[in-house]
């Protein structure tokens, strides 16, 4: 793994709009894209810049069971704000989280069918404080593809502050499984703050296990991890 370690997440931002850049125009078509607060600092250069974005096609991570795509906290709503409505893409795909409320599988199946037509170039990703990628949790079996999650309890409360009660936080989501991330050819991961520094750890110099889903980047051939310096604090102990 290429590790980048940055004074913060604007200038972590910096570097990951380089890395996005550099790829487009050496002719990559697919971005496979990511939401959270940590992807904020890249979507708003990538909104900046002249880039042209009008060819490519974007492949998001995860959605929510039961949101609306109009639902403020739906993370297609997200995606319009940060990036789509201001960089136009020739084609998104979000999962469908309203499909899955009666037919989790049928969207499964649906949307590993779109990424297999759409092999991702680069796969962007955060990480949760546990160590998971999108909504993977710590279990989650690393042949996985597309699949209904239920949220544990730790990442419903980190993912309440975006929501005005927590019981509004839904209970499940649909995301790409550990299998589609790793189908990837070239892979970024993002992380800012004191309170992902021992994910980090984990992810890199940790045992690969499924109880640190992101430590299987470690067998993937092309991870560039881009951190701030309190992500990174843990590193060298
Ligand atoms: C959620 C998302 C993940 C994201 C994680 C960390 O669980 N499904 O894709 O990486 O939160 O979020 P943040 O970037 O806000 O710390």
């Amino acid at each position: 793994m290429k590790i980048i370690t940055t004074t913060n997440n604007v200038q972590g931002g910096v570097e990951a709009f380089k890395i996005f850049k550099h790829e487009i125009e050496n002719g990559a078509k697919v971005l496979g894209l990511a939401t959270g607060s940590t992807p904020v600092t890249l979507y708003q250069e990538l909104a900046a810049s002249s880039l042209d974005t009008s060819n490519l096609i974007s492949i998001n991570l995860d959605e929510y069971v039961g949101l609306t795509p109009d639902n403020d906290q739906s993370y297609h709503y997200f995606m319009q704000q940060h990036l789509f409505a201001k960089k136009p893409f020739k084609k998104t795909y979000i999962p469908d989280g309203i499909k899955a409320i009666n037919d989790p599988e049928g969207a499964a199946v649906d949307y590993d069918k779109i990424i297999a037509e759409n092999p991702i170039d680069v796969q962007l990703l955060g990480i949760g404080q546990n160590g998971h990628i999108a909504f993977n949790e710590p279990g989650t079996s690393f042949d996985s593809t597309t699949h209904e999650v239920t949220l544990t309890e730790n990442t419903i409360k980190a993912n309440s502050r975006f929501f005005s009660n927590i019981d509004d936080v839904p209970k499940s989501a649909i995301c790409m499984g550990i299998a589609n991330i790793m189908s990837a050819k070239k892979i970024v991961i993002m992380a800012f703050g004191a309170n992902k520094a021992k994910a980090i750890k984990a992810m890199i110099s940790g045992p690969v296990i499924e109880d640190v889903p992101a430590s299987i980047l470690q067998k993937h051939p092309d991870v560039t991890v881009i951190v701030d310096s309190a992500a990174a604090s843990e590193l060298n102990k």
